[in-house]
């Protein structure tokens, strides 16, 4: 396929710098944004008289045609062109000649491809939040099935307090809130068309940028020409979120992981969810939360190389730019690949609520309560503390629980305690209690998951 750009060469670009160039097989992907650029572009450019109307009008039917051809399979994308610019444009001329030849007039393939990727990536972006949505909503369905399930609540891996697991599940809605709010944040910004930018420093023609940005669905034009063709700041913060969420993603996997072992076994996951060993027959592994903890590596990676790439670049488009597809699309393919997939094995697996509660029993998570029972009766808590942390150790060193001791035991460490103690121990009390706002008690978290759907019914793509 010949060059756009022929005209000043006097020699065919060599075989190995052409594939070293070329940007099709990432940026292919963006053939529907690609067309639909052109043909806003040439129906203002025939608008406003820079080309013939009719001419015009042949141009974005045939663009029409390609975009039709290329979706249902009867056009192939060239797989050795340079890019998805060349290839449209090479295709419309190859079918109208001259008329085709037009199409480029007050545009550039930099301001094409900062438009083409910026509706690219709003496009993902709404796709990514859906699957956020849906995520969430598992959650608090999870969280409601599972809003009194007594679990022990960790600090450094040690058990801490009670909580219930809805309380628990819901810590992670919360996460993936945010996350959407980031996502919106980052749709909203990007919503200028740089398209009319042109190579760097607008046109002479007289365009009219606002009608190409209504007519692609943007809600206004970027300001600076420059600023219009070099701007990446988008694909940035979208790889930003996009880490933040894998992070989320992988801390919560990581859980899954530990909650699947039999040390733990507070959750099985669904035969459909896991799979097994080629040589230990009673293996069935957490893979895919292993996987999604694993691709969050990679997206941090993807962050860090655009951050790189952009660092020394002088104003305005450099060729490095190219590199800025690969990175991101990668970003937003795990992404979405991970939260689905993670999304299914969550709505799918069961939960050993029995588990959770038996294993509560240990690591004395009613110490706190102990304490705060003697507060409660007046005495001050840091001598409440002690006298509980002396409690534990006269446990531990008993081989017993707290709740399992006499009333006897109880008085020797502090008067204060009396029949109403294993009441105030009892887990399920413990938790109940603790109804301050945000806390684990059952009625908190139904709280929570209507606080958290509202907010989520509140954020629109
Ligand atoms: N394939 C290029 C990219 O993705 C398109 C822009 C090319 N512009 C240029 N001046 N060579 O960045």
């Amino acid at each position: 396929m010949e060059k756009l750009w022929t005209g000043r060469f006097s020699k065919q670009l060599s075989d190995i710098v052409n594939e070293f160039n070329m940007s099709i097989p990432i940026d292919g992907r963006m053939y529907k944004e690609d067309i639909l650029g052109s043909i806003a572009h040439v129906n203002m450019l025939g608008n406003r008289g820079i080309i013939a109307e009719e001419e015009a009008v042949k141009i974005a039917a045939e663009l029409a045609k390609i975009l039709e051809e290329i979706q249902s399979g009867t056009l192939a994308i060239d797989p050795k062109a340079e890019d998805i610019h060349s290839f449209v444009e090479t295709e419309l001329t190859s079918r109208l000649g001259d008329t085709g030849k037009r199409l480029h007039t007050a545009r550039s393939r930099n301001d094409q491809v900062a438009t083409d990727t910026r509706l690219f990536t709003k496009k993902k972006i709404a796709e990514i939040a859906a699957e956020l949505k849906s995520l969430i909503h598992t959650l608090c369905e999870l969280a409601g099935a599972n809003f009194d399930t007594i679990m022990a609540g960790y600090t450094h891996l040690q058990m801490a307090q009670p909580i219930t697991f809805g309380a628990h599940l819901m810590a992670y809605a919360f996460m993936f809130l945010r996350d959407l709010g980031r996502l919106r944040d980052c749709s909203v910004r990007l919503d200028v068309s740089p398209l009319g930018s042109c190579a760097l420093a607008g046109t002479t023609f007289a365009i009219d940028r606002q009608e190409t940005a209504r007519a692609l669905g943007f809600a206004g034009v970027t300001e600076n020409s420059l600023d219009g063709v070099s701007d990446r700041d988008y694909c940035i913060e979208l790889a930003s979120a996009i880490t933040i969420i894998m992070m989320h993603l992988s801390r919560f996997s990581e859980e899954i992981i530990m909650w699947c072992s039999w040390e733990f076994k507070y959750i099985e996951l669904d035969d459909a969810y896991a799979t097994g060993s080629s040589i230990m027959p009673q293996k069935k592994n957490p893979d895919i939360a292993e996987l999604v903890r694993g691709k969050t590596g990679r997206t941090y990676g993807n962050l860090t190389a655009l951050l790189t790439m952009m660092k020394g670049l002088p104003l305005a488009y450099n060729k490095d730019m190219q590199e800025d597809k690969e990175a991101l699309f990668d970003s937003i393919d795990t992404a979405l690949d991970c939260i689905k997939v993670f999304n299914d094995m969550l709505a799918t697996m069961t939960v050993m609520k029995e588990n959770m509660a038996k294993a509560a029993e240990k690591g004395f998570i009613n110490a706190t309560d102990c304490a705060d029972y003697l507060v409660k009766k007046g005495m001050p808590f840091r001598t409440a503390y002690k006298i509980t942390g002396a409690l534990v150790a006269y446990c531990i060193d008993k081989g017993k629980s707290l709740n399992a001791l006499r009333p006897q035991e109880f008085q020797a460490f502090s008067e204060l305690f009396t029949e109403d103690i294993y009441t105030a121990l009892d887990l399920a009390t413990c938790v109940s209690n603790r109804l301050s706002e945000g806390g684990p008690a059952p009625q908190s978290v139904r709280k929570q998951i209507e606080r958290c759907k509202e907010a989520v019914a509140k954020i629109d793509f």
